[in-house]
């Protein structure tokens, strides 16, 4: 019995082989394209697991995926793999077409091929789990009550247009072919792992290196933010006891405006790792130009997967960012080598080591 995974190398798929590893589940065959934001060095820990089994491949090209799937013959597919940064996708949205819209459908017909030569039982059995995004559903006003799963899509960025997209052949292979898809909407997420282009660690990275703390216009933006473990357990839930075809909007109840985020992250650096000049942290924030077209505010209405499925998020929003600096302190030299870019190098050296079992 396997699972295969797309973009495991990632932030959050690589939290998610973690978990999953950690908990004794059934092999995990990990397709990642190592782009900038794969990082083998995540998975360190289970390099020598023989239940991870790394491929260096692009989950769109057609015959490796098929491959993997008539080898491994995985009872599930965990879609990961994407482009995931906001300002990177107004800057080039190219890449975040081809590698969110045309890289799900590829996946999603080789899954297809696959499924179709299953045993009724393994048919049934079978699950195609799309790993997606709030961001899909737009931006709320602040009086705005929060997203259900039937709000409707109005994606703003060409990220969240290109995750609608995907969401959307998702649905299109259950309704159509008889997939037995689940999907997942998400909020941000933060936590171990997390590269430092996103909010969170940015923060965190740039206020240690004594750069400044970035804050794009007034800084009052609203986000609902869940510990990345959480967002695995939910996976798992939805994997396990999830119904086909339904989608499950997933979120920690913890909507914060963007300063606050700040001046939490600041005052438990204070705390943790105070500067040598005894100032604090939020001296180093910097409000900056806005992201173009940034959304004002996303808001999860979790009751769906709390109610139908009995997930409840482990952390609060206190404990959980507490860990996550505290991991950030702890793990300088994976900071470092992010920085410098010497993370590609240990790819390449560990991806040769791998490249032979793919
Ligand atoms: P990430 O950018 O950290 O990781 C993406 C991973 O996908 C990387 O390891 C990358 O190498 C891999 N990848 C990219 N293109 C690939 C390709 N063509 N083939 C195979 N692998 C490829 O992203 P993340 O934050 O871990 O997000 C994972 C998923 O969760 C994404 O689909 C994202 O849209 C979704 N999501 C993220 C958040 C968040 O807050 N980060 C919230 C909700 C949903
Ligand atoms: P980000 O982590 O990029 O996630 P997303 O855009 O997917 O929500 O950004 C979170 C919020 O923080 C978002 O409103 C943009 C804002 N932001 C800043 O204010 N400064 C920054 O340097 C970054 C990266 C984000």
């Amino acid at each position: 019995m396997a699972i295969l995974v797309t973009g495991g190398a990632g932030f959050i798929g690589s939290n998610f082989v973690l978990d999953w590893l950690a908990q004794g589940f059934e092999t995990v065959v990990n397709l990642d394209k190592l782009t900038y934001a794969g990082n083998l060095q995540n998975l360190a820990s289970v390099a020598g697991n023989p239940a991870h089994l790394f491929v260096h491949g692009d989950f769109g090209d057609a015959a490796l995926v098929a491959r993997l799937l008539q080898k491994h013959q995985p009872r599930a597919v965990i879609n990961f793999a994407a482009e995931s940064h906001v300002d990177r996708s107004i800057s080039g949205p190219g890449e975040f077409i081809q590698t969110n819209i045309v890289g799900t459908f590829t996946l999603l017909e080789a899954v297809r091929v696959y499924w179709g030569t299953q045993s009724e039982a393994n048919k049934t059995a079978f699950r195609f789990l799309h790993v997606s995004t709030d961001e899909v559903y737009g931006s709320l006003a602040k009086t705005d009550a929060a997203f259900t799963e039937t709000h409707r899509y109005e994606p703003n960025s060409p990220y969240s247009a290109s995750k609608a997209a995907s969401d959307h052949l998702v649905r299109a292979y259950h309704h159509t072919y008889g997939l037995p898809v689940l999907t997942t909407n998400c909020s941000n997420n933060y936590g171990p792992y997390h590269f430092p282009e996103k909010l969170i660690p940015l923060l965190i990275v740039n206020a240690q290196a004594g750069k400044p703390l970035p804050v794009y216009g007034d800084g009052q933006q609203i986000r609902d933010w869940l510990y990345v473990k959480d967002h695995c357990s939910a996976i798992r839930r939805v994997l396990e006891v999830g119904r086909v075809g339904q989608v499950y909007n997933v979120g920690g109840w913890n909507e914060k405006p963007n300063l606050d985020i700040v001046h939490t992250v600041c005052a438990l650096l204070d705390e943790l790792a105070p500067r040598l000049d005894g100032k604090p942290y939020t001296d180093q924030i910097s409000f900056v130009a806005d992201r173009p077209g940034h959304d004002q505010r996303y808001a999860i209405d979790a009751r769906k997967i709390e109610q139908e499925l009995g997930w409840k998020p482990a952390e609060t929003f206190e404990t959980g960012i507490r860990k996550t600096v505290q991991w950030y302190l702890d793990h300088p030299d994976w900071v470092a080598n992010v920085q410098s870019g010497g993370y590609r190098d240990w790819v390449a050296q560990q991806y040769e080591k791998t490249k032979a079992s793919a």
